[in-house]
């Protein structure tokens, strides 16, 4: 597979793509957005086939804002972390607006998916929106991120 592909509209995109796709539509539907009001849907796909979601939860002291992406990361590694993940779909809207907003993953979300991929030795498949109509399939977290800060680089 290439590092990126490109899709004008979300039926091209495989099925499981697809599905995982609408579970992270159905995941925005539970953000809590109050300052924002920018909801986001994170889903992943296990190994297994198994679907863990997640949704962005702000703060009133905003700096705590936790986004989509990490907090489904964080739950796949506490609640299976037996097993590998596959592929990850985000999806996003404002506030009582039904049609998509693209996002594309926060550089923080980044480096933690990046890690993601260094533990479980595995790439996995990353879906977002990036402007309206234009799905991006990437191979793999670490493409999102290149020269990402590793592990490694702690002990050299
Ligand atoms: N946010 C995410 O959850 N994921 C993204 O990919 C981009 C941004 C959240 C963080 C914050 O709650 C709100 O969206 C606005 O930045």
């Amino acid at each position: 597979m290439k590092e990126f592909e490109i899709f004008y509209d979300i039926e091209e995109l495989d099925n499981e793509s697809k599905y995982l796709v609408h579970k992270a539509k159905e995941a925005a539907n539970f953000a809590y957005a109050p300052y924002s009001k920018f909801h986001v849907g994170a889903a992943i796909m296990l190994e297994d086939g198994t679907v863990l979601t997640g949704s962005n939860q702000e703060n009133a002291s905003y700096p705590l804002c936790i986004c989509a992406e990490r907090v489904v990361l964080y739950t796949a590694a506490t609640q299976h972390p037996e097993k590998q993940i596959m592929k990850m779909a985000i999806s996003a809207h404002r506030k009582n607006h039904k049609e998509l907003s693209p996002a594309s993953s926060c550089g923080a979300c980044r480096q933690v998916m990046s890690e993601f991929e260094e533990r479980q030795n595995k790439p996995f498949e990353v879906i977002f929106l990036k402007s309206k109509n234009e799905w991006i399939k990437c191979a793999s977290a670490e493409s999102l991120l290149p020269f990402v800060f590793k592990r490694n680089n702690l002990h050299e």
